[in-house]
């Protein structure tokens, strides 16, 4: 056999063995980067919901339009869930349409995941999947003639705000800074630290490793109708509507959710 032979037989034997190293193989490139994902946070906390991905869809409302009365009316309700929320989900699916790398993607990953995006798409999904992720989140913590009882969370806000009502001022003042439209934030970090957090637009926390307990939307399409321009009045009533049974669910699962596993 010539030389020139034996080298190409050589040369040819070193590419497949590259070719089927798993950091490679194309198969198990995804598993590197998911790995490479965990370490950049370890202690993610936000339930993934992976059978929630694309398309998307318009996510029921947990009770009747009306169930919120007199605090949040029925035709705020109405519009704000089947028009504005509606408007969320099919401007997520418009943008994800033509990327099909990103169809099995549920909402929080490509919440977390945003800096992974194509720039073209990536503020429309961060628009739209925290328009879809954070009312999905605000209309499940709404529930009236729920009482606040002794656990885990109110220990936590007594110890950090020393009592509910200061929680409750503190909450309304930084609902009534919002500059704009935006959200207020009642949040844990993974040790079981809240703190009250606000955030512009549809942004959320979850990207900073921060879970959402509570949440008010402070956009005025959530009580212009009943309201006007109180929106005042609108965070004094919400605090009439507070699922308090949800909230204590969603503090102590803090820690024990790893969406991006
Ligand atoms: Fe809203």
């Amino acid at each position: 056999m010539k030389k020139r032979t034996v080298l190409l037989l050589i040369g040819f034997a070193i590419f497949l063995n590259i070719a089927s190293n798993p950091i490679f193989a194309n198969e198990n490139f995804s598993q590197v980067k998911e790995k490479i994902i965990d370490t950049r946070s370890p202690n993610i906390v936000i339930e993934d919901n992976k059978e929630n991905h694309f398309p998307f869809s318009l996510k029921p409302l947990p009770y009747d339009t009306s169930a919120l009365e007199p605090y949040i009316d029925k035709k705020t309700m109405e519009i704000h869930h089947s028009k504005h929320v509606k408007a969320y989900v099919d401007n997520l699916n418009k943008a994800l349409e033509t990327y099909p790398k990103y169809h099995d993607w549920s909402l929080e990953k490509l919440l977390y995941n945003l800096d992974d995006l194509p720039k073209d798409i990536r503020q429309t999904v961060k628009n739209n999947a925290g328009g879809v992720f954070n009312h999905n989140f605000f209309f499940d913590i709404l529930k009236k003639d729920v009482e606040i009882y002794d656990s885990n969370l109110i220990t936590k806000i007594n110890e950090k705000f020393g009592s509910i009502e200061n929680f409750k001022t503190e909450f309304k003042n930084a609902a009534l800074s919002v500059f704009g439209s935006g959200w207020v934030w009642l949040v844990s970090d993974k040790d079981g630290n809240i703190s009250i957090e606000k955030s512009a637009n549809q942004d959320n926390l979850i990207s900073e490793n921060l879970f959402p307990i509570i949440a008010i939307d402070v956009w005025e399409h959530a009580y212009y109708l009943l309201y006007q321009n109180r929106r005042n009045e609108y965070i004094d009533n919400f605090f009439n509507v507070i699922n308090w049974d949800k909230a204590v669910e969603n503090y102590e699962k803090h820690t024990t959710t790893n969406y991006n596993k």
